[in-house]
């Protein structure tokens, strides 16, 4: 049997003819297919708008400055991300703050956070960044309530989440990324999510100004609005330092395709979610799916004692399972600008079992059983 890795994109005839319609057309960049992008991801979703970027961390950037965050103000995130998720806020010369994640769901406590916030004075804090782990969808609704009373913003990492919703107490769904409860969210594009571009991200919000600003961001602060002069038909200004976070029209018509193919992704990645579930309940610990969420499934998230044991013992069956995360507060880089902490102990006793199975929607039947097969003999011997 090939390899089995943790995740792999899908790419079939309709991405490869999308691609090639677009190298063949008249732009490759700043053309059509971006804004199209934009449009069926924000109708997808369920947002106002939709910014395209680069990729996901670009947008996290994007993010924090178009929220006004600036040097030693305060940010609070969960420890089990992607560095990306925090690193964000160092760009902007912000600080880093942890909260403690919940051990069932995996994703940022609200009662961790609440004790954080509630410890320092009014003000302290500006903003929280939770993250969708796994494709697991954050209750917002709540995080909002307690982002509310403190005077913080919400940015929402939903790079591993598009096609999941969790369910309010209304009983109305909403799909991660709405815009309902944050300010903004974030996805990402990178060929083992949902959605591959190669490299590739999306900022949705439902604030036009906040649109304006991330527009105005990705392309070095260049304007043909609101200009102090005008020369002519040529003429802009560059009113603020800005970027170039743009994504691609080649990248974008890939993005269209695959975003075509998310809603039966996410049922086939749901579908390989109930089979592991089936034959681990019981026996193995897997991430909880609180009542009303659909979780899009980017990874399958499981705890086991001899994770270093069983990791290489699926290595050596050439199945690639990968762990998801390092704790970013544990990172020497975080370590060394002060960050460690020994009070998140539910990020740290998750680190030490954590295993992410593979997970993707082309995983054969064949391919899942012998993974299976071979994590029940490994925690049987
Ligand atoms: C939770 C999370 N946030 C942010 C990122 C950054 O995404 P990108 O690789 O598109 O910059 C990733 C990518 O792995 C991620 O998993």
């Amino acid at each position: 049997m090939k390899s089995i890795p943790y995740g792999r994109q899908n790419i079939t005839q309709v991405d490869i003819d999308a691609v090639v319609a677009t190298l063949q057309a008249d732009f490759l960049t700043q053309g059509p297919k971006v804004k199209e992008f934009e449009d069926k991801f924000a109708a997808y979703i369920g947002s106002k708008y939709a910014v395209a970027v680069n990729n996901a961390t670009a947008g996290l950037h994007l993010a924090v400055l178009t929220m006004g965050l600036k040097e030693g103000e305060r940010v609070i995130t969960t420890p089990i991300t992607f560095a990306a998720s925090a690193n964000c806020v160092r760009y902007a010369g912000g600080e880093v703050w942890f909260a403690d994640i919940d051990p069932e769901t995996y994703l940022l406590s609200l009662e961790s956070t609440r004790k954080l916030i509630e410890s320092k004075p009014k003000g302290f804090f500006k903003g929280l960044i939770p993250v969708d782990l796994a494709g697991l969808p954050l209750d917002l609704e709540a995080f909002k309530k307690l982002a509310d009373e403190h005077g913080l913003w919400i940015i929402e990492d939903a790079c591993h989440a598009p096609g999941a919703y969790f369910t309010d107490s209304k009983g109305i769904k909403h799909n991660c990324g709405n815009g309902n409860y944050a300010e903004l969210a974030i996805f990402s594009f990178h060929p083992v999510k949902h959605i591959a571009c190669g490299e590739g991200g999306m900022v949705t919000t439902n604030s036009e100004q906040h649109y304006k600003k991330l527009l105005l961001l990705r392309t070095h602060g260049i304007t043909k609005e609101n200009m102090l002069e005008n020369h002519g038909g040529w003429f802009y200004e560059m009113q603020e330092l800005g970027f170039n976070y743009r994504l691609t029209d080649i990248q974008s018509a890939l993005g269209i395709t695959q975003l075509a193919k998310n809603t039966t992704g996410v049922i086939q990645r749901n579908s390989i979610a109930d089979t592991y579930k089936k034959v681990f309940k019981d026996k193995i610990k897997f991430q909880s799916l609180p009542q009303g969420s659909y979780n899009a499934h980017h990874l399958f998230v499981i705890e086991v004692e001899d994770r270093k044991g069983l990791y290489d013992y699926l290595r050596a069956h050439q199945i690639f399972a990968q762990i998801h995360y390092i704790p970013v507060h544990t990172l020497p880089y975080y370590r060394e600008i002060g960050y460690d902490s020994a009070t998140l102990i539910n990020a740290e006793t998750y680190y030490s079992k954590c295993m992410s199975l593979p997970m993707y929607p082309t995983l054969t039947e064949k391919e899942q059983n012998f993974v299976i097969e071979r994590i029940l003999e490994f925690v049987s011997l």
